[in-house]
C-alpha cells in the first residue's frame, strides 16, 4: 500500500524538483476499475510556504483551463493534510531530455524529421495557450516561460506534451512576479527574458527554438560553464547554425532556426503558429516522414533497448517512511540512459567514430563497426534497410552527400 493523497494513492516517486515532487498514482472504483495518474505536490520542505502555494495554484489554474493534446491534461486539483496537490494525465514515455541524453549517450542523432515533428508538436500545443482566452473572450496572454527538454514529455504513442505550467505568466495568476525577477531556465532563456523585461509569447519561441537546435545537434545552444559566458552567448545573437555541426540539415531547417532564435525579436516568428508551420513545411520535404506512429515506434525502441541496447531495469516502491528518495533533483520517470552497448549482432562496416555530440563520451569500446551497426539497427523501426539508411545513416554520415538536401533545396529554392 502507498500513501493516499486526497482519493488517490500513489506508489511511485516519479521526480523531485526544487519546488514539487511527481508522484505515480491511481485511483481505484468499483469492479476492478483503476486509473493511474500523475499527482505533483509541493516538496515537503516547502509546505507552509505562502507564495509557493499561490503559485501552486496558479499552476492548476492555468493548466486547467487547457485542454490540448500536446500539454499534459490536468484532472483535479485538491488539498489534502494542509497541502495542495493536482492530478494529471500520466505521459508514459521519457522525457525530450533523456531523448536527447541516449541519442547523444549511444551516438545515433534524433532523427531529424522526428526532431521536427516533435518541435511542431510543442507548438501546436503552445499556441493553443497563447491563444486562450477566458469565456468571456478576454486573452490571457499566457506565456510558459520555461520550455526546456525537461518539460516535454514524448509518450510511446509518440506524441509531445508540454508539461510544467509553474512559472507561467497570464493574466489569471494571483502571483506577480517581481519586476527584476527571472524565472525560467537560464540556457534556454531569450535575450529579453535574461534582461527581466517585459515578455509576451516571443520569448517561448526563442526557446523552442533553442529546443530544436539542440534535437538537431545533440549539444546545448548555451553550453558554457560560467554563467556570465551564458549570457554573453544568449546575448551575442551568434550561434552556429546546425548543419555546421550535423552535416546534412538540410538549409531551410537553419533558416527557421536563424529566425526562432534572432535576438530581435521583431525578426523572430510572429506565432507559433507561423513556427510550426514552417517546421510542417520542412517535414513535407525530408525524403523520411514523421508522424505520431512513426515517433512512438521510435522513442519506444529507444526505451526499450531494441536497437542494440540493454533494457534499464528501473522500479522503486515509494512509502512515506522510504523518504531517502526525496533528495532533490531525483529523476526516476526516465531509465538511465545507457553506457554500454550490450546485444551488437552481425555489425555491418561503417565509420561514424567522429559523429555525435561533445558532451557524452562515446561508450566504452564502441568502435566505428559498433557504432555503425547501432545506426542501423532501427531499420527495423522505420520499416526497411533501405529507408534507415537513406533517412538515418546517409543524413548522419559526415563522408556521404545527402541526396535529401538536394531535393529540398531545389523544392525549397534554397
Ligand atoms: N504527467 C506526467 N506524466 C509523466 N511524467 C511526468 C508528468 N508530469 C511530470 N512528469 C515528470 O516529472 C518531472 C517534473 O515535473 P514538472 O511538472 O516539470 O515539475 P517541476 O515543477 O518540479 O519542474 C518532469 O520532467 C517529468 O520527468
Ligand atoms: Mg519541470
Amino acid at each position: 500500500m502507498g500513501e493516499r493523497v486526497g482519493p488517490y494513492e500513489v506508489t511511485e516517486l516519479l521526480a523531485a524538483g526544487g519546488m514539487a515532487e511527481i508522484f505515480l498514482g491511481h485511483k481505484d472504483g468499483p469492479g476492478g476499475f483503476e486509473k493511474q495518474l500523475v499527482i505533483k505536490r509541493i516538496a515537503k520542505k516547502l509546505l507552509g510556504d505562502r507564495e509557493i502555494e499561490h503559485m501552486f495554484v496558479d499552476e492548476a489554474r492555468v493548466q486547467a483551463l487547457l485542454d490540448h493534446p500536446n500539454i499534459v491534461q490536468i484532472y483535479d486539483f485538491g488539498e489534502d493534510r494542509g497541502s495542495y496537490f493536482m492530478a494529471m494525465e500520466l505521459v508514459r514515455g521519457c522525457t525530450l531530455r533523456w531523448t536527447i541524453d541516449n541519442a547523444n549517450a549511444v551516438r545515433r542523432p534524433i532523427p531529424m524529421q522526428h526532431a521536427l515533428r516533435i518541435a511542431a508538436d510543442v507548438l501546436c500545443g503552445l499556441h493553443y495557450a497563447h491563444e486562450r482566452a477566458d469565456d468571456d473572450g478576454k486573452a490571457l496572454k499566457l506565456i510558459h516561460r520555461d520550455i526546456s527538454p525537461v518539460n516535454v514529455l514524448i509518450s510511446r504513442a509518440g506524441i509531445a506534451k508540454l508539461c510544467d505550467f509553474g512559472v507561467a505568466k497570464s493574466e489569471i495568476q494571483r502571483v506577480m512576479t517581481r519586476a527584476g525577477i527571472v524565472k525560467g531556465k537560464f540556457r534556454y532563456m531569450s535575450p529579453e527574458q535574461l534582461n527581466a523585461g517585459e515578455l509576451d509569447r516571443r520569448a517561448d519561441l526563442f526557446a523552442v527554438g533553442t529546443v530544436l537546435w539542440e534535437m538537431l545537434t545533440g549539444r546545448r545552444l548555451f553550453d558554457q560553464q560560467d554563467e556570465d559566458d551564458v549570457v554573453a552567448a544568449i546575448r551575442s545573437g551568434d550561434y552556429p547554425a546546425p548543419s555546421e555541426l550535423r552535416p546534412g540539415v538540410p538549409r531551410p531547417i537553419d533558416r527557421i532556426l536563424r529566425k526562432a532564435l534572432h535576438s530581435n525579436r521583431d525578426r523572430r516568428f510572429r506565432s507559433a503558429r507561423e513556427f510550426q508551420l514552417a517546421c510542417e513545411e520542412i517535414l513535407r520535404m525530408l525524403p523520411s516522414a514523421s508522424n505520431s506512429v512513426l515517433v512512438g515506434e521510435y522513442v519506444s525502441a529507444e526505451l526499450d533497448g531494441t536497437a542494440g541496447l540493454g533494457v534499464p531495469t528501473r522500479r522503486r516502491q515509494y512509502t512515506p517512511e522510504n523518504d531517502s528518495l526525496l533528495a532533490s533533483g531525483f529523476e526516476v520517470l526516465d531509465p538511465p540512459v545507457p553506457s554500454s552497448p550490450t546485444t551488437i549482432s552481425n555489425p555491418p562496416s561503417a565509420d561514424y567514430a567522429d559523429e555525435g555530440s561533445d558532451r557524452v563520451a562515446p561508450p566504452p569500446g564502441l568502435t566505428g563497426r559498433v557504432a555503425g551497426a547501432m545506426l542501423m539497427a532501427p531499420a527495423v523501426v522505420f520499416g526497411g534497410l533501405g529507408k534507415a539508411i537513406e533517412g538515418i545513416g546517409s543524413l548522419f554520415s559526415p563522408k556521404r552527400r545527402d541526396p535529401e538536401v538536394r531535393v529540398t533545396r531545389t523544392r525549397m529554392r534554397d
